[in-house]
C-alpha cells in the first residue's frame, strides 16, 4: 500500500501541475501544527517565487481545484499561502481498512532488498559487559529487526575481541596466581584438560586486577605482552588457555544476551580476520597503497575538503605488530570474501567515530570493497547517571550489565508486588519482560547519539513515556478483547471498521494510519527512537479514546462494537509489531 501522506501528496501535486506549475510543489507532509490541520503543503510559498505570484492566489487556485476530491472533508488557503487539509472520515477509515487486510499493514518493503552485515555487541572475552557493550546490543538488535522487517538480509555478528594485549594480562595474572598450572610448564608436552582453570566469576576478577597491577609494574606488562605475541604465534599452553577463555566467556555471553533478547547469526570473532592480515598487507604495499612513515607501514587517508586533521590509517606498528585498525580492515575483508555484502554497519561507542572514519577511508581507497559498498558507523552517546556523568556503581566502578538488568528487574518486581498478589513465579515472570522493557525502552526512545540519563524510577514507571506504559496498553487492549471473546460475540468477517464518530477516535485513527511512514523514516534513518515516539502517541491517544469511549457496553450497535472491536485488535498488532522491533515482549498481565 502507498504511505497515506504520499497518496495525499499526489492529488495535490496533481492540481498543481494542473494549474501549470511544477508538480514538485504539491508534496504535502504532516503538520506541525495538529491542533490546526492535519496534513500541510507549504508549496505555494517556493511556487511564488518561481511564477512571481502571490502565494494566497496560488494556494487558492490550487485549493479551489481539490474542494471537492472525496479524500479531503476540508482543504483551505490560508495566509501568507499555506494548504491546510483535513481528511475525510470515510477516507481514513477506509484506508485503515485496507491496512488490516494487508501483510504488515500495508507497509511496502525495500524495493531492493541488500544483504547487510550489522556488527554489534563487541564484548571482549577477557574483560566484563559494561554498559557500552549494552546498548551497542540494544540499538544493533534493534536496526537488525528493522532491516529485516523491510524486506532485506540482514545479518548480526557479534565480533567477539578476543586479540589483544587483554588476553595476555589474563594468562600473565593467572601465571601469577597459579604459577603450577601445566600450561605454563614449557617442558609439558601432553594434552591439556577438558576444563577450564577458571570459572566465569574469576576470569571477571582476573583482567581487572591484571590491568591494575600492570599500571603499577611496568615488567608486568612486558611479561603481557610477550605472552600475547607468542600466544597469537600458536604457544602451546597459551593457546589452551585462550581457547578456554572463549568457552568461558561464550557461554556466559550467550546467557547474557538471552536475557537481553539479543542474538547473533554469525559469533565470528577478532581472531577470524587474522589469517587475511599478511595478504592484506601484501597488497596494500605491491599497489603502493601503503608507505612506511617511521618505520610504521600507513595508508594515508587524507581528503582536500577535510575541515579537521585526519591522521593515516595506521597498518603495522614499527614493531611489526597489528593494531586495532588492522583486524578491521581484515574483517573487512573477510566478510567481502564470505559474505559481499552490500552495506556494513558498525555500533558503536561515537568515540570510535575516527577510528571507523580512518578505516572506511582506507578500505574505499584500496579497494578492499566494492565501490558501491556502503560502510557505516552509528555512534552512540554515554549512558550517564542523574549526576550527569557516566553511569557508575555506588563504589564508583564501571556497572556490570548484569547488574544493571538486575536493577531494573528487581525495581519492577517491587512495582508489581506492591499492589498485587499474585505467585513470586508469576512476578517475576513479569518483571523479566517488563524490567527489559523500561531498560531498552529507556535507551531506544533517545536519539542513538545522544547521551541520556539512566533514571531506575522514571524508566520503570507505568505511566509516562515509558516501556512499561507500553506494555500496560497491550495489556490493557489485551484484556478489552478477552472481554469481549467472554461476552460470546463475535465479529462476521465481512465487518469493517467504520469511519470515527468522535474527535478522540479521529486522532487515534489518524495515528494508525501514519504507521508505515513512520517505519520508513526509522528505517531510512537507522532511527528505532522513531518507533518509540510513534508507539508512544498512539498509546497516548489509545488512552484518551479508552477514557472517553465504551467499548464493551450493550448501547453499541453490532457495527459500532464490531468497528472498535477491530479497531484495538488492530493498535493491539501495531504495538506488538513496534516492540518486536524494538526487541521486546509484552506479558499476558502486569
Ligand atoms: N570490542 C570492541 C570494544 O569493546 C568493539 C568492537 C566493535 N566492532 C568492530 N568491528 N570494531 O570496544
Amino acid at each position: 500500500m502507498k504511505k497515506i501522506v504520499d497518496i495525499i501528496s499526489e492529488d495535490v501535486k496533481q492540481a498543481f501541475k494542473l494549474k501549470g506549475y511544477e508538480e514538485i510543489y504539491g508534496i504535502v507532509t504532516q503538520s506541525n501544527r495538529p491542533d490546526l490541520c492535519q496534513y500541510q503543503c507549504n508549496g505555494a510559498m517556493a511556487a511564488a517565487r518561481a511564477y512571481k505570484k502571490a502565494p494566497i492566489a496560488i494556494a487558492q487556485e490550487v485549493v479551489e481545484l481539490l474542494k471537492d476530491n472525496s479524500r479531503f472533508k476540508e482543504i483551505t488557503a490560508i495566509m501568507p499561502g499555506f494548504i491546510n487539509i483535513n481528511l475525510c472520515d470515510n477516507f481514513l477509515a477506509d484506508y485503515i481498512n485496507d491496512m488490516r487486510k494487508s501483510k504488515d499493514f500495508g507497509c511496502e518493503k525495500e524495493a531492493k532488498p541488500k544483504k547487510v552485515i550489522i556488527d554489534y555487541g563487541g564484548p571482549n572475552i577477557a574483560k566484563p559487559l559494561h554498559v557500552g557493550h549494552m546498548r551497542s546490543a540494544v540499538i544493533g538488535e534493534s536496526i537488525k529487526r528493522i532491516l529485516k522487517f523491510m524486506g532485506n538480509e540482514a545479518i548480526g555478528d557479534v565480533h567477539l575481541g578476543d586479540w589483544g594485549t587483554p588476553m595476555g594480562l589474563v594468562i600473565a595474572e593467572l601465571k601469577r596466581r597459579k604459577p603450577d598450572l601445566v600450561y605454563f610448564d614449557e617442558e609439558y608436552s601432553g594434552q591439556y584438560p577438558n576444563e577450564a582453570p577458571f570459572t566465569i566469576s574469576e576470569l571477571e576478577d582476573i583482567y581487572p586486577a591484571a590491568s591494575a597491577y600492570s599500571k603499577e609494574n611496568p615488567e608486568f606488562l612486558e611479561e603481557a605482552k610477550q605472552i600475547t605475541y607468542l600466544m597469537q604465534n600458536g604457544h602451546r599452553g597459551y593457546t589452551a588457555l585462550w581457547n578456554h577463555m572463549q568457552e568461558v566467556s561464550v557461554t556466559d555471553l550467550k546467557k547474557i544476551y538471552d536475557n537481553l533478547n539479543v542474538s547473533f547469526e554469525l559469533w565470528k570473532k577478532e581472531s577470524d580476520a587474522q589469517p587475511y592480515i599478511p595478504d592484506m598487507v601484501e597488497y596494500l604495499k605491491k599497489n603502493n597503497y601503503a608507505r612506511i612513515s617511521d618505520g610504521a607501514l600507513v595508508v594515508d587517508v587524507k581528503e582536500e575538503t577535510d575541515t579537521k586533521e585526519i591522521p593515516p590509517c595506521m597498518i603495522l606498528k614499527s614493531d611489526g605488530a597489528t593494531l586495532y585498525s588492522t583486524t578491521d580492515l581484515a574483517t573487512i575483508v573477510e566478510r567481502m570474501k564470505l559474505f559481499a555484502p552490500d552495506h556494513i554497519i558498525y555500533i558503536t561507542d561515537k568515540r570510535q567515530d575516527l577510528h571507523f572514519e580512518l578505516v572506511f577511508r582506507c578500505s574505499k581507497k584500496a579497494k578492499l570493497v566494492e565501490e558501491d559498498t556502503r560502510l557505516q558507523f552509528i555512534g552512540f552517546g554515554t549512558m550517564n547517571g542523574k549526576d550527569g556523568k557516566p553511569f557508575k556503581t555506588r563504589d564508583g566502578g564501571v556497572l556490570r550489565l548484569e547488574y544493571l538488568i538486575k536493577l531494573v528487574t528487581d525495581e519492577v518486581y517491587d512495582k508489581i508486588m506492591e499492589n498485587r498478589n499474585m505467585s513470586e513465579e508469576e512476578a517475576r515472570d513479569i518483571a523479566a519482560k517488563v524490567g527489559l522493557a523500561a531498560l531498552k525502552y529507556g535507551d531506544l526512545s533517545n536519539q542513538a547519539s545522544k547521551d541520556y540519563v539512566f533514571d531506575l524510577e522514571r524508566f520503570t514507571s507505568f505511566e509516562g513515556n515509558t516501556g512499561p506504559y507500553i506494555l500496560y496498553t497491550i495489556v490493557r487492549i489485551k484484556s478489552i478483547l478477552e472481554k469481549f471473546k467472554e461476552s460470546g460475540k463475535n465479529i462476521s468477517p465481512n465487518m469493517d471498521m467504520l469511519p470515527a464518530e468522535t474527535e478522540v477516535e479521529r486522532e487515534l485513527m489518524l495515528q494508525i494510519s501514519r504507521f508505515s511512514d513512520m517505519i520508513h523514516y526509522a528505517y531510512d534513518e537507522l532511527a528505532p527512537h522513531r518507533i518509540c515516539q510513534y508507539i508512544f502517541d498512539l498509546a497516548d491517544k489509545f488512552s484518551g479514546f479508552y477514557h472517553d469511549t465504551k467499548i464493551i457496553s450493550e448501547d453499541n450497535s453490532e457495527e459500532r462494537q464490531a468497528s472498535l472491536i477491530l479497531m484495538i485488535t488492530l493498535i493491539h498488532d501495531i504495538l506488538s509489531t513496534c516492540i518486536d522491533l524494538l526487541g521486546f515482549e509484552a506479558p499476558d498481565r502486569m
